[in-house]
């Protein structure tokens, strides 16, 4: 199987898990990226069983709203069941790198409003220890210089994401050759630092279900010690 069919496995599984407890009044908080796009696909197939979407980027939006999908403002939800996205990598916490596609600060807010983040990837995202994919940081234009100083000082390589701004207009530091053995610790360092907006760890609030796509199928995992 393909990255994509793989991809694409998950997404049809994820949707299949969250069926039965949908609701017509339900709002479903929907991540970023190629595997979020198949789960937006199949989901649609469904739209009249639930209410609407909160969306954790501005092409997530436009996608979900192509399928005849209503987009909510995260500010009238004061409730959220699910929240399903990718991840760029996953440890066996279900700690998560996220950021791949630059949408890091929106995903972790919804993430946060969710009762239950549901992480859906292929098999190639289930490392032993996070920092093999580097790590997004989105920064406040300004503090650019400055917060690539400090990351230096964590252990960190920064590359600055050239041509990318932000749904939020601010700017992505990649960060290279940083081994992420604590990742709640690391990720409440790098928020620390004046100028972050946010880090793409997702470990102080991490997935609390990964589906991953697999060529022996969709492999449920539930976190070790969460
Ligand atoms: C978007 O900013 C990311 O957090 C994505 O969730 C992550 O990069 C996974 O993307 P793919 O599903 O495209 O691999």
């Amino acid at each position: 199987m393909t990255q994509d069919e793989l991809k694409k496995a998950v997404a049809d599984a994820a949707v299949q898990y969250i069926l039965p407890r949908l609701e017509e009044d339900m709002i479903v908080g929907v991540g970023t990226g190629s595997t979020a796009n198949f789960f937006i696909d199949a989901l649609a197939v469904h739209k009249t069983k639930f209410d609407g979407c909160v969306a954790s980027s501005e092409e997530t939006a436009r996608r979900l709203k192509e399928h005849g999908i209503e987009v909510y403002d995260l500010n009238t939800i004061s409730e959220m069941e699910f929240y399903i996205d990718g991840a760029d990598e996953s440890n066996e916490h279900l700690h998560l790198i996220k950021g791949g596609g630059a949408a890091l600060t929106r995903e972790k807010i919804v993430a946060a409003v969710a009762k239950e983040f549901v992480c859906i990837a292929d098999e190639s995202k289930k490392v032993d220890v996070l920092g093999n994919f580097p790590l997004p940081v989105e920064v406040i234009p300004m503090a650019r210089s400055h917060v690539a100083r400090e990351l230096v000082k964590l252990g960190g390589d920064p590359a600055y994401r050239e041509g990318v701004v932000t749904d939020n207009g601010n700017i992505i530091l990649d960060v290279w050759n940083m081994s992420i053995v604590d990742p709640i610790t690391t990720e409440a360092k790098i928020n620390q630092i004046a100028g972050v907006v946010t880090n793409g760890l997702f470990a102080d609030r991490p997935a609390n279900v990964l589906m991953l796509g697999t060529k022996d199928g969709v492999k449920t995992v539930k976190a070790k010690n969460q």
